[in-house]
């Protein structure tokens, strides 16, 4: 199989039962807050992908002693008081991981510099650099495109009250993380709710973190009284992995799929809402462990002929990153579906209204771009294209789905990023189309 590039065929069957590795935005949150806790965390499920690897990296050049043996990974944390770094931090493709890292150094009494690949040199950095500048550290935008590089300068801050000007897990998250150097209040309202991993994380920790609808009020110690309890964390699967097979199962009668140990925190599942809409079978059946901070469990697909719905308000921001495949399960079913308040797509690792729109297109599927979203025609696919993936994982992943639902192989070009997030996905493909 050649890194640069994967043919996938029209699949006769997609069946079987699987698990996905562990959660991307989990493993990012848990490798930052353990390196700040006190004592050793241990760590099971952590994403070993491209993006989580490069947030360890950078932890254990900020203080943190990491070790991994296989089975899980042991964080010793700094206690809150994480080290100046010799060189320039790089998170590679990853926006969480940079955004975050800027958040959580910006009460650090240190200077550095975060990097990343051509994809986050062109991400906006100006949604965290405004509100930790109003915090009282200085964020430096050093790249020609208002992204990566930047210059994080941190020091004591202010207790801040901010009004999220768009729904965006990453900014709350650099936010509250921040939030961690303030003896006092660190407010964030959301505009719509987004993914909580940060807040539950806090909470497990031990900090005293509420939420009240969409205002989340973070009450830290400081650091230097920060106490963050280490533990043992079993990160769940990732649901965002889970749902090219979801979105796979769906497709089509006769699909048949179950996955396992699955995360199924409520404001990462709309696809599940989403797909039922229109039309699919999907049975979920929630773990019942006591205690857990994530919620886990079974989620079984059964396919069906689709039919188009449409999509928007606050089920953008739960599906954000599964829009692609929303995208993929439109291109079958019957009627026009619509999704429209998405803008936010277009700042992601590619501007993903106009890569999947273009590969779409590239396969016979009338797809139209809005400024905010995207309108998808279904029927037949025709397949037959060589596509690229524009450096973006979930654009390869999502175009294999597509292949397996059309009439001809496709192509698929640049694949290397699929390792970023999810670097079993070619074995997983295999084994729900080998039966
Ligand atoms: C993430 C938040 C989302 C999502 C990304 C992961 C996170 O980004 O698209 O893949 O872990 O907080 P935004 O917060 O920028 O919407």
């Amino acid at each position: 199989m050649s890194l640069q590039s994967q043919t996938v065929a029209p699949a006769r069957n997609v069946s079987g039962e699987i698990t996905v590795p562990g959660d991307k935005s989990i493993s990012h949150r848990v490798a930052m807050l353990g390196a700040m806790a006190d004592g050793v965390s241990e760590v099971t499920g952590f994403l070993r992908s491209e993006d989580c690897l490069n947030t360890l990296a950078a932890m254990r050049r900020l203080g943190a002693n990491v070790e991994d043996d296989g089975a899980s990974i042991r964080i010793t944390g700094t206690g809150g008081a994480l080290r100046q770094p010799r060189d320039v931090l790089d998170l590679g493709n990853s926006g969480t991981g940079i955004r975050l890292l800027a958040g959580l150094l910006a009460g650090q009494p240190l200077t550095a510099e975060l990097t990343g690949d051509a994809s986050l040199r062109s991400r906006p950095m100006g949604r965290i650099a405004s509100p930790l500048a109003a915090m009282g550290a200085n964020v430096e935008l050093l790249g020609a495109q208002g992204g990566a590089p930047i210059r994080v300068t941190g020091g004591p801050l202010n207790a801040i009250r901010y009004a999220l000007p768009m729904a965006s897990a990453q900014v709350k998250s650099a936010v509250l993380l921040a939030g961690l150097a303030v003896a006092g209040e660190t407010v964030v309202i959301e505009p719509r709710p987004t993914r909580d991993h940060t807040e539950r994380l806090m909470q497990a920790m031990g900090l005293d973190l509420e939420v009240d609808g969409l205002t989340i009020t973070l009450r830290s110690p400081g650091l230097e009284k920060l106490g963050l309890r280490a533990g043992n964390w079993a990160v769940p699967g990732d649901f965002s992995s889970a749902a090219f097979w979801i979105t796979a199962g769906a497709m089509a009668p006769g699909r048949e799929i179950v996955i396992r140990a699955v995360g199924l925190n409520p404001r990462r599942t709309a696809l599940i809402d989403v797909l039922r809409r229109m039309g699919a079978d999907i049975e979920v059946a929630l773990d019942s462990v006591t205690g857990a901070w994530e919620e886990t469990g079974t989620v079984r697909v059964r396919g069906n002929q689709l039919q188009a719905t449409e999509v928007g308000g606050d089920e953008i921001p739960n599906l954000i990153d599964e829009l692609p495949l929303v995208a993929v399960a439109a291109s079958v079913a019957g009627g026009v579906t619509v999704v429209r308040e998405a803008a936010e797509l277009r700042v992601k690792e590619s501007d993903r209204i106009a890569t999947i729109c273009r590969n779409l297109k590239l396969n016979g599927v009338a797809a139209e771009e809005a400024p905010d979203g995207f309108r998808v025609s279904g029927g037949t696919v025709r397949g037959g294209a060589v596509v690229q993936s524009f450096g973006d994982h979930r654009i390869a992943m999502a175009m294999a789905v597509l292949a397996l639902s059309a009439e001809n192989p496709v192509e698929i070009r640049d694949i290397a990023c699929i390792a970023t997030s999810y670097p079993t996905f070619w074995q997983d493909l295999a084994r729900v189309t080998s039966t």
